[in-house]
């Protein structure tokens, strides 16, 4: 079983970079989820964090950065990704470029594909890390391919543990759903996953993004329809939920006649919805309940990245362990 340390300890961001760079892994808090951590220019590394979610092989990693300056040094940098960086990060926005001829991140963690996500995030433990590290981190969100995105330590330690060397607890994640990805290596910028930063915010500065299911846009290797999913059965209603199913709510006007109840926002605020909406489903998911009903949270804002992880919950499952979730 890894061990756990307070981020804030003294020596504890010293210890988890130690660890990094001799090939170990470590789960750290990011302000969207909790990752699992590898030096993105150790092969072996990069194998054990593939091995320890049993993800496939083709579906690349983010690799992490401290800033714009150490992103350039890994991929093609156009004037779209200085002005969406310079704007957005440290922050939740993965940006998809052609890796450079020189790249050092391992061929793995890039999946082989010619090109390569990266993102600074924002959480001080994450940054504190990266500074210290000294090398861009490969780290796919901290969980079991297809299952719930952890947003507290406690996550990855009841799925994870035995896998990491270190988890780095910062607390609860900030922003609590994944990062957006746009792919700036075509003709037309392209969503590839909603997330934490609302697409409108960057449709602002690119002008309308080609989305997932457009003809022309290219497809996210980790988009598919069943993920994020917990082991309980979950549907989307709005209606009363039926006998011994657990409710995860959202607004002032939940259906009563729940055995168990999680309100994601009270008020209504989509933000709030999504810092608590992957703990709400781990929860749900221990509560004793035989499934989960969701409500529709509104599709503005973060709250279509909502429903994107509420869908793809509530996605046929398949039968066998699926080749290509994360
Ligand atoms: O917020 C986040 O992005 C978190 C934290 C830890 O940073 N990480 C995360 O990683 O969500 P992961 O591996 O769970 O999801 C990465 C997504 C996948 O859908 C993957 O297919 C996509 O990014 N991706 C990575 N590299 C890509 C590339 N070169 N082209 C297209 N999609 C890529
Ligand atoms: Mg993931």
């Amino acid at each position: 079983m890894g061990s756990v340390r307070q981020a804030s300890e003294p020596g504890a961001i010293a210890e988890a970079a130690g660890i990094l760079r001799r090939g170990g892994l470590v789960a750290f808090p990011t302000e969207t989820v909790y990752g699992l951590g590898a030096d993105a220019t150790d092969d072996r590394a990069v194998a054990r964090v593939f091995a320890a979610k049993n993800r496939p092989e083709f579906n690349p990693l983010i690799v992490h950065v401290l800033d714009i300056a150490a992103a350039r040094r890994l991929v093609e940098w156009t004037g779209e990704a200085q002005a969406l960086a310079e704007r957005f990060w440290p922050g939740p926005l993965s940006l998809v470029l052609p890796r450079l001829p020189d790249c050092p991140v391992s061929g793995l963690a890039g999946a082989g594909l010619p090109t390569l996500a990266v993102r600074a995030p924002r959480g001080a433990a994450a940054r504190a890390l990266l500074e210290r590290t000294g090398r861009p981190v490969a780290a796919p969100s901290a969980n079991p391919a297809g299952a719930v995105s952890p947003t507290r330590a406690e996550h990855v330690l009841d799925a994870l543990g035995d896998a990491v060397d270190l988890v780095l607890d910062d607390g609860p994640c900030a922003v609590g759903i994944e990062s957006t990805v746009v792919d700036l290596s075509g003709e037309t910028p392209a969503l590839l996953r909603p997330g934490g930063l609302p697409a409108e915010e960057i449709e602002a500065l690119t002008g309308p993004l080609a989305r997932p299911g457009d003809p022309d846009t290219p497809r996210s290797p980790g988009q598919i329809a069943s993920h994020y999913a917990p082991a309980l059965p979950l549907r989307i209603g709005s209606g009363a939920p039926e006998s011994g199913e657990a409710l995860l709510s959202f607004g002032p006007d939940a259906p009563s006649g729940a055995a168990v109840e999680r309100n994601l926002s009270p008020s209504g605020d989509p933000v709030e919805a999504a810092a608590n909406l992957f703990a709400a489903l781990h929860d749900l998911d221990r509560s004793g309940c035989t499934g989960i009903v969701a409500m529709p949270v509104p599709e503005t804002g973060v709250g279509r990245a909502i429903m994107d992880r509420l869908c793809r919950a509530a996605a046929p499952r398949p039968l066998v362990d699926p080749p290509d979730r994360n």
